[in-house]
């Protein structure tokens, strides 16, 4: 939900035509995914990579991070892992079985996700083994994409089948850096010349979406709640989702310390689904961006993500916001 994969083409060419060639240091706060990271991961630049939920976290820094865990190690556990033999239920199976997951499936996960925490040698080979999981989990997940609930009929019954991450060791500069913070509190601590910004823009929470991989992430068998399981998400619900968004994002932006700041911020305002509109008012962007330097705004045509609910826009336009601080 939000992946930047198919913008990368525009949001990189006018990110290097304004700030050169070469960026030592490039922040992305909303991370997500970690798409616009990794796409300005080289040696020469150094990323600094945030994003509230652990299940983003995860995998940022098992693609980021240049961590000394041994390949044909972790080769060797995700195959013990793919082997196991799962027979009674355990708590993710009696959660999300035959809802998200076929039980045996379910099942499979439960005692894999055990099974990474007793067999693990160090903190980065438990990211990379439950974020080799978390990718295969989502292969075969029975919804259309998010977590927030499952199809009616059992539609994804292939076996879970884990792979080893594509680790780009070669690429990553030794002094990346990954957090696992709100933004408002991580933008304090970092200074760099590029920060990209990607924050969720309506009221549909990520950690709503991503709840059951998020619980996978922390597993601490949390209790859990209502008809997709859901864990109590009360300290992660993103303040960029609420109606005072803009007075936290002004807030993100006076503290910044970066030469350029680009946002990528969508711009629904009218939706028949009220859920979709956008938080942040282009008036109340334009704004907060002008108080901290010169600003201007690209533009490119984006197919509009949709839930499956509203109907996509064929006229909707997907900006970038620049502000070239002063
Ligand atoms: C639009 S997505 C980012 C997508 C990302 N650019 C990509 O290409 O995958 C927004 C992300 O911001 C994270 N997020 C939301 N509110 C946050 C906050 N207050 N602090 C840190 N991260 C937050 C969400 O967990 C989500 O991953």
């Amino acid at each position: 939900m939000g992946n930047k994969n198919k913008l990368l083409p525009f949001i990189k060419k006018i990110i290097y035509e304004n700030c050169g060639d070469v960026i030592d240091s490039f922040c992305d706060l909303f991370a997500g995914t970690g798409s616009v990271s990794q796409a300005f991961n080289n040696k020469h630049t150094k990323i600094i990579s945030n994003d509230q939920l652990i299940s983003n976290y995860f995998p940022l820094c098992t693609f980021l991070l240049n961590n000394d865990s041994d390949i044909t190690n972790v080769q060797e556990k995700i195959k013990y892992l793919n082997s196991l033999k799962p027979k009674a239920n355990n708590y993710f199976s009696l959660r999300y079985g035959g809802t998200f997951y076929t039980l045996d499936n379910a099942k499979k996960i439960g005692l894999i996700r055990n099974a990474i925490d007793k067999i693990s040698d160090s903190h980065s080979e438990k990211q990379i083994l439950v974020t080799s999981l978390m990718y295969a989990m989502d292969k075969i997940a029975n919804t259309v994409g998010h977590y927030d609930a499952y199809r009616k009929s059992m539609n994804y019954t292939k076996p879970i089948k884990l792979r080893l991450p594509k680790l780009e060791k070669k690429v990553i500069n030794h002094n990346n850096v990954i957090l696992n913070e709100d933004a408002n509190t991580a933008v304090k601590k970092v200074k760099s010349d590029v920060l990209y910004l990607d924050p969720p823009y309506n009221s549909r929470h990520y950690c709503d979406a991503y709840h059951l991989l998020e619980n996978v992430a922390i597993w601490k068998k949390l209790p859990t709640f209502g008809k997709a399981e859901k864990i109590d998400r009360k300290h992660i619900k993103s303040r960029y989702c609420f109606k005072d968004a803009s007075i936290v994002f002004e807030e993100l932006i006076m503290n910044a310390k970066a030469k350029h700041i680009f946002l990528s911020y969508n711009s629904t305002r009218n939706s028949r689904h009220g859920r979709s509109n956008s938080k942040i008012s282009d008036y109340a962007i334009k704004k907060i961006l002008t108080k901290k330097g010169k600003l201007r705004i690209f533009e490119t045509s984006h197919p509009e993500f949709t839930t499956g609910k509203s109907v996509s826009n064929s006229e909707h336009v997907e900006r970038l916001f620049y502000c070239k601080v002063m």
